[in-house]
């Protein structure tokens, strides 16, 4: 469905998010026919360049982005005419005039102001924004983490944002919540019968969820060191994957509804115990680098891996626990949620007493997204009751057929922040819900000077995250590519 024609500001625009997601998300929803073309995209930036310049940019980003055969010359060159550029100061007076004649004077054209910038510049450029008038009442802005790095300066964000936006207008990014099989569990959830009656501590056993990464920090070490995998995927990204694994149904999918359910689950988690939590570093191996050589400092305490068990207390899942856990350079690049489900009670044939075959429900989000249901079925043959495992499988892509490219996930976000449609997007009290359960276990570690544990690059972590497992008579799924 076509969006109505917008404005779209893009301040960082010559930085690397703004090439390599943003430029070539807006350039497929064009080439879709869902963007119009009468539609302006304007850069903004610090660099003085001209509109030319900043379509040559662009150009260079689609190619260096995206497969050639997502390219034809005639949708390149419609998108590039979207696109205008001006020079803009984020936290002086210089180009806000003109980036103001850039714009549509249509009070109906919904208008947003994607801040692609370092977060210290989120508060300045939305203050600016509302000193110039720009914000008026379809305007809308987008930002995206780090949203703070604790409790505190997530409010202080908030509250600085609150001052120049209304929360209604404001679009905070999960890139996760834009992936496709991150919204499939919402559909498999509830537009299924199936599940609901199973989806609780009754049932399941508990509950595993995995990011790996096969990447290391590559030239991120100056924003990740001192930030660490507890910051940088499980404040935001595991944790939402947890909370719409353990919402209660919404009564409607909507923007509000949605989030106040994720909202109660956040607030109904135990407090984390620190002997429930497993930091790692990565070591040498091979090749590769280790992490204190990525980051540059033999001494840091950052870790590039966390696991830890979280428990959701509340009637549906006390006594099921969501073990969480995510690693740069493992194995392989996998992730998924795994909804393992209690074992039969009682086993009715002999020689298989003691079999460990619980039923599992993997949902993968990537790669290779799909569902697998893990069942035990009879093995073939007359050499009596054998049992074996098998799976009923389930791969997106085939099932669906050619329409299989699989949108990015910011394709599907940008296109709701112009529909105005914030059901994908963190509110304010989640994120800051996120931040007070995790800052207890921070500033405990940080307390205790504590050092990650080594871990080999291409293995699946440290030990110790086995041992947390084991503790609980319970086993991580296999990283496996
Ligand atoms: C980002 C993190 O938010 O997510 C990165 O900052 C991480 O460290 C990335 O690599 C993972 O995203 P994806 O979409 O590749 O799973």
């Amino acid at each position: 469905v076509p969006v109505d024609p917008f404005d779209l500001v893009v301040f960082g625009a010559t930085g690397d998010l703004a090439r390599r997601k943003l430029i070539p998300a807006l350039y497929h929803r064009m080439r879709d026919g869902q963007a119009p073309e009468s539609a302006r995209i304007v850069g903004a930036a610090r660099s003085e360049m001209d509109a030319d310049g900043f379509r040559r940019m662009a150009e260079e980003a689609l190619e260096e982005f995206l497969p050639a055969a997502e390219r034809d010359r005639a949708s390149v060159a419609r998108f590039l005419a979207m696109l205008d550029y001006r020079a803009v100061d984020a936290m002086g007076d210089g180009g806000w005039d003109g980036l103001s004649d850039a714009l549509s004077c249509d009070a109906g054209r919904p208008r947003a102001f994607y801040l692609s910038v370092a977060p210290k510049l989120f508060g300045p450029i939305a203050g600016r924004i509302a000193a110039q008038g720009l914000g008026g009442d379809g305007a809308r802005i987008v930002v995206e983490k780090p949203l703070g790095r604790d409790l505190a300066s997530a409010r202080a964000l908030n509250a600085q944002l609150a001052e120049a936006f209304d929360e209604s207008r404001i679009y905070r990014i999960d890139h996760y919540l834009g992936k496709e099989t991150v919204q499939n569990l919402m559909a498999l959830r509830f537009a299924n019968a199936l599940f609901e009656p199973l989806w609780n501590a009754r049932h399941v056993d508990h509950v595993q969820i995995t990011v790996a990464e096969s990447v290391g920090i590559e030239g991120r070490g100056p924003y990740y060191d001192g930030v660490g995998a507890m910051r940088d995927m499980v404040q935001n990204h595991l944790l939402q994957l947890l909370c719409l694994t353990a919402m209660e149904p919404p009564a409607r999918f909507s923007a509000d509804t949605v989030r106040d359910e994720k909202l109660k689950v956040l607030r109904a988690l135990a407090p984390l115990d620190p002997r429930e939590i497993v930091r790692g570093q990565y070591r040498n191996g091979g090749n590769a680098t280790s992490y204190i050589d990525d980051a540059g400092d033999p001494d840091s305490r950052t870790e590039s891996y966390v696991a830890l068990k979280a428990e959701v207390a509340n009637w549906r899942w006390s006594g099921a626990p969501f073990y969480l856990r995510t690693g740069k350079r493992l194995r392989a690049r996998m992730s998924e949620i795994a909804i393992v489900f209690k074992e039969a009670p009682h086993s009715i044939f002999p020689g298989d007493e003691g079999a460990e075959r619980p039923n599992m429900l993997v949902i993968r989000l990537q790669p290779d997204e799909g569902i697998t249901l893990a069942m035990t079925i009879k093995d073939p043959g007359p050499g009596g009751m054998r049992l074996t495992d098998a799976n009923l499988d389930m791969t997106f892509a085939q099932k669906l057929g050619a329409m299989t490219r699989m949108p990015d996930a910011y394709e599907r976000l940008v296109m709701d922040v112009i529909r105005g449609d914030q059901t994908l997007f963190m509110r304010g009290d989640e994120v800051e819900a996120a931040w007070a359960w995790i800052d207890p276990a921070i500033a405990a570690w940080e307390a205790a000077s504590e050092k990650p544990r080594p871990y080999d690059i291409g293995s699946s972590g440290p030990e110790d995250a086995l041992m947390l497992m084991h503790r609980d008579h319970r086993r991580w799924r296999e990283i496996k590519a």
